[in-house]
């Protein structure tokens, strides 16, 4: 049996599909390079058939990305030709292309949302396969809800679409519901009763429900899988997907137990993770495996004591394997453009512009003015700030608070409105943060419900640069029962900011801006995002595919 294991990322499907993960095209271009400089040997780079946004997204990803020597570049698609056609134009560019499609093959998703029966989603299935293939050399399928579906009818739908060519089966735990015994005992199953299963990959796509996500796909990986689905952090549905860094560093880790390699390169994991995190504004918890702040750290006397006379009596991974490494070439105020770019192209980043260039350049020195020592932590915070693209439509132009004790928090806000009108309010509130909120509110005339609130210190010290990432979302718009919808009323209206700054009071400010403007401005870039799929060559006469994503009629064919 082969002894790698290929990783698939689904970041930017799956992962973007958590409420509030929405990413704009740059941001979404900014992860994929990032994916590329880790290795993944595939990248799923969203669901086209979703919207004419998400289209153009997949397409400049394909072009961007998706060299000879990088990775595969694949779509999602529904088991019908509208969704495989809209898959297929959207990953042209790319030198290697990958169809992702799938139906359901559990009774509960066939009786209770395609109102279909076993015989028709199968030919469903077949159909749609056959129809990839006849397009694509790489088709991969997955039978959703695989591990709450008869097992015996699992190996019939495998084995059709194997016969239709599928070349990767995925086998989606969909509602994070198996144990690694389970799941490892379908897998088997799989490879003892699938005809032709000998010339397919086998894969894993486990969510995190039940918090097994990353024990069900090593356990689908000991008994025969040689390909993982996983996104960086677990962003996913609901309780997330298995964790790219969390799959990685165990295979690495644990060489020797599971025989298995991978082409990732761990030094990559902890910048992905810290980008996918300042984008999304999802916090990576402290104590979360890998790449949590306290992954490495070690608090008790014992346990530093031990560490101290030899590293491996506590510590079972180098800190540098996943890129945490000393940060030996810093920069300061006297360093130049020339040190600048220099730096940045050592650690991979390239500028689609000279403006681009330019533009991180003078936020480099305003750093530089208030921080002596700007290392690659501020330097990725920087970078992932000014990729979260936030259109400036209400710009603030100077905050100020008066607080402390026994006074009540009073912020004054001045905002110049889309028109150049400048516009000056105070108002008082709990805390500064609220005083802030609600005299920004007042100018901006919204007021929006705050679901999250977070700060950080990128890095040590007292000038250390203050991150706060913020999730709000516009009053009365619902949560999350948008789960099963695509298209133009995907997701729950949540939206993210971020800032940087080494005044706190500050960066909570421009943070809360951003995620208004980024608010404000949904609908100005879903219609520009139309318009770049339009002019990129997205088929605008194709049959109108339908907006319910399991329905009978769920895209036209
Ligand atoms: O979880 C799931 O079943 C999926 C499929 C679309 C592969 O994400
Ligand atoms: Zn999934």
């Amino acid at each position: 049996m082969e002894d790698h294991v290929r990783i698939f990322d689904t970041t930017l499907r799956d992962g973007e599909q958590a409420p509030g993960c929405t990413m704009t095209l740059e941001e979404k271009l900014e992860v994929a390079r990032q994916l590329a400089r880790l290795r993944v040997d595939i990248i799923e780079a969203g669901f086209p058939a979703a919207s004419p946004g998400d289209w153009a997204a997949v397409h400049q990803i394909a072009q961007e990305v998706g060299s000879a020597t990088g990775p595969v570049i694949a779509a999602l698609a529904r088991a019908n030709r509208a969704d495989i056609d809209r898959a297929w134009t959207a990953i042209q560019p790319a030198a290697k292309r990958r169809i992702h499609t799938f139906i359901s093959s559990s009774d509960i998703h066939i009786e209770h949302q395609f109102r279909s029966t076993r015989v028709e989603i199968l030919e469903r299935a077949r159909d749609a396969v056959r129809y990839a293939r006849s397009l694509c050399d790489d088709v991969e399928f997955s039978p959703m809800d695989a591990t709450r579906s008869e097992p015996e009818y699992v190996w019939q739908m495998l084995a059709a679409v194997v016969a239709e060519g599928a070349t990767t089966l995925n086998i989606p735990d969909t509602v994070g519901f198996a144990t690694p015994e389970e799941y490892a005992a379908l897998i088997d199953g799989i490879r003892r009763n699938v005809p032709g299963i000998e010339q397919v990959t086998i894969s894993t796509h486990c969510h995190d429900d039940l918090g097994m996500a990353v024990a069900n796909s090593l356990a689908g990986v000991r008994a025969g899988a040689r390909q993982i689905e996983c996104t960086i952090n677990g962003i996913g549905e609901r309780a997330g997907n298995a964790s790219l860094e969390e799959v990685t560093m165990a295979l690495k880790t644990r060489r020797a137990f599971f025989g298995i390699d991978t082409a990732i390169d761990t030094r990559e994991l902890a910048r992905a993770s810290r980008l996918v995190s300042t984008i999304t504004a999802m916090p990576v918890p402290p104590n979360k495996a890998i790449v949590g702040a306290n992954a490495f750290a070690h608090e008790s006397g014992i346990h530093q004591d031990g560490v101290l006379k030899h590293r491996m009596t506590y510590e079972i991974m180098d800190a540098t394997t996943i890129g945490l490494d000393g940060n030996e070439l810093v920069l300061g105020k006297h360093s130049g453009r020339n040190a600048f770019r220099t730096k940045l192209a050592a650690m991979g980043y390239e500028f689609d512009s000279e403006d681009e260039f330019q533009k991180l350049f003078r936020r480099f020195k305003e750093l530089c003015d208030k921080k002596k020592v700007v290392d690659d932590r501020d330097l990725e915070a920087l970078i992932a700030g000014e990729a979260q693209h936030t259109p400036e439509i209400f710009r603030l132009e100077h905050v100020q608070v008066t607080c402390g004790t026994g006074v009540t928090p009073v912020a004054t806000v001045r905002i110049a409105d889309p028109d150049g009108q400048v516009r000056t309010t105070a108002a008082h509130g709990t805390g500064p943060v609220d005083a802030i909120y609600k005299a920004i509110d007042s100018v901006v005339g919204r007021s929006v419900e705050l679901l999250e609130f977070s700060i950080k210190a990128v890095t040590e010290g007292i000038d250390a640069v203050a991150e706060v990432s913020v999730r709000i979302r516009e009053p009365g718009a619902a949560p999350a029962a948008s789960e099963y919808r695509v298209g133009r009323h995907r997701g729950p209206q949540i939206y993210s900011g971020h800032s940087i700054n080494t005044d706190t009071i500050v960066a909570a400010a421009e943070a809360y801006m951003s995620a208004l403007n980024r608010l404000i401005a949904a609908r100005q870039q879903r219609l520009s995002a139309e318009a770049a799929a339009y002019a990129a060559g997205y088929d605008r006469h194709a049959p109108s595919y339908a907006v319910d994503l399991f329905g009978k009629n769920a895209g036209a064919e």
